[in-house]
């Protein structure tokens, strides 16, 4: 059941995000003055470390927990009679959302699990090799690794410049790692080490144009940057939720082009369903059914946002501002790219003379801000997201700091 009033602040912010360019509407407080205050926010600190997971809205939150207690009352009978055509609804609304056909999305519990089932599941042979960049998130390398020890295959991490000038110099980096063994690129769209940004369509050309199998790690870029698998022309694709739709925590997607998905090893045991249903893919065993309910509800208010095309704008008006005023700082150095098209959200520096945890003490303890410990393949630094709800006023609070910290290391 919706809550009327819900629905009319949902209603009244899709009015106001179809009248404006997504670059305007980045800088229009009264938008998104009424955005936060759909959002929880912590009381006692400033809260700069979206880049975990972003949390819900309130009429997400709300439908989560009627779910949830609906769950409770009604259990089993739920599962065995209702759940099947609620789920499908959620994967429906999800790959309209995504531009895919509902037969290529499984809706999984995170990035993780999708970024598994694709990384475990494409048939390799001992010697065939897998091309991705040392920048890559720890635990998907991990699973790379994994089939190196067992399988023996092998895997080239290539080196990112910090701060490309194009995207030949990107492509490039990938293209000169290929040999005749290699079998997959591996493309991480959006670093969180760093938050480069990765030209992911010409990189899924060079992979198409050698004959590769080419998967994409969508988990910070989905939702916040507006692109669809099938544009950007990838095989397999995942991402998280729980991250920048600001779906309920433990939601992640995965895509598999329709002529793909037969030829993927199931990590989770089906032999029931047809090879060619991604249905196959997810026998994931009990979950919570908040999740997919609140899901429909978090798509809904993305929308109502304007989508991907306005949270980019927004999200990169929040970052500008502070890594602007940053660079400008002596001992400050800043690990992400500076060309705007090449990073997203989540902004990464180093102070000289202070450790990476002692600058996120500091923040934390003189100023009330949180941020995040970053490290990783040459990279040691502190970590800034901003979220949906962060205002400009909260950024000049950090870059006050950040001041104070130049002056005083
Ligand atoms: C590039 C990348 N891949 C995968 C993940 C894992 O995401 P999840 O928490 O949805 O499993 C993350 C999380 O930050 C990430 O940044």
């Amino acid at each position: 059941m919706d809550n009327p009033s819900n629905t009319l602040i949902r209603e009244q912010l899709a009015a106001s995000s179809a009248r404006s360019a997504p670059e305007a509407l980045a800088h229009d407080d009264t938008f998104w003055t009424r955005v936060a205050a759909e959002f929880a926010k912590p009381a006692d600190f400033v809260h700069l470390e979206y880049g975990f997971y972003h949390p819900v809205c309130r009429a997400v939150f709300e439908a989560e927990v009627a779910a949830m207690r609906q769950s409770q009352i009604c259990a089993a009978h739920y599962k065995r009679n209702e759940m099947r055509a609620d789920y499908e609804a959620a994967r429906a609304e999800l790959a309209q959302l995504v531009g895919a056909a509902p037969e290529e999305v499984a809706i999984t519990r995170n990035a993780s699990e999708s970024m598994n089932i694709i990384i475990r599941g494409i048939p390799l042979a001992p010697g065939d090799e897998v091309v991705g960049a040392e920048l890559d998130y720890g635990s998907m390398v991990e699973a790379w690794e994994q089939r190196v020890r067992q399988e023996g295959i092998a895997l080239r991490a290539v080196e990112l410049p910090f701060d490309p000038r194009s995207d030949d110099e990107i492509v490039q980096c990938f293209a000169a790692a290929i040999t005749p063994r290699t079998r997959v690129l591996y493309i991480t769209h959006l670093v969180h080490f760093t938050g480069h940004l990765l030209p992911v369509r010409r990189l899924c050309q060079l992979g198409r144009e050698r004959g590769l199998l080419v998967v994409v790690d969508a988990a910070h870029s989905f939702a916040q940057v507006p692109f669809t698998p099938a544009e950007i022309d990838c095989d397999f694709l995942g991402a998280s939720l729980h991250k920048w739709l600001a779906a309920p925590l433990g939601l992640g997607m995965l895509y598999v082009r329709r002529d793909r998905i037969a030829g993927l090893h199931p990590l989770f045991g089906d032999a029931r369903l047809p090879a060619g249903d991604i249905r196959r893919l997810e026998h994931f065993g009990n979950r919570p059914d908040s999740a997919h309910i609140g899901l429909r509800e978090a798509i809904r208010w993305h929308g109502a946002m304007g989508g991907a095309a306005v949270k980019r704008a927004r999200l990169l008006a929040l970052q500008r501002r502070w890594m602007e005023a940053a660079r400008a700082l002596p001992r400050l150095r800043l690990l992400t790219p500076r060309d705007p098209a090449r990073h997203g959200s989540l902004g990464t520096f180093a102070v000289d003379g202070l450790a990476p945890a002692a600058v996120a003490e500091r923040l934390m303890r003189e100023h009330r801000i949180y941020v995040n410990v970053i490290q990783g393949p040459r990279v040691a630094g502190v970590r800034v997201t901003p979220g949906l709800a962060t205002t400009f006023a909260e950024i000049d609070q950090l870059v006050a700091a950040l001041e104070a910290l130049n002056r005083t290391p």
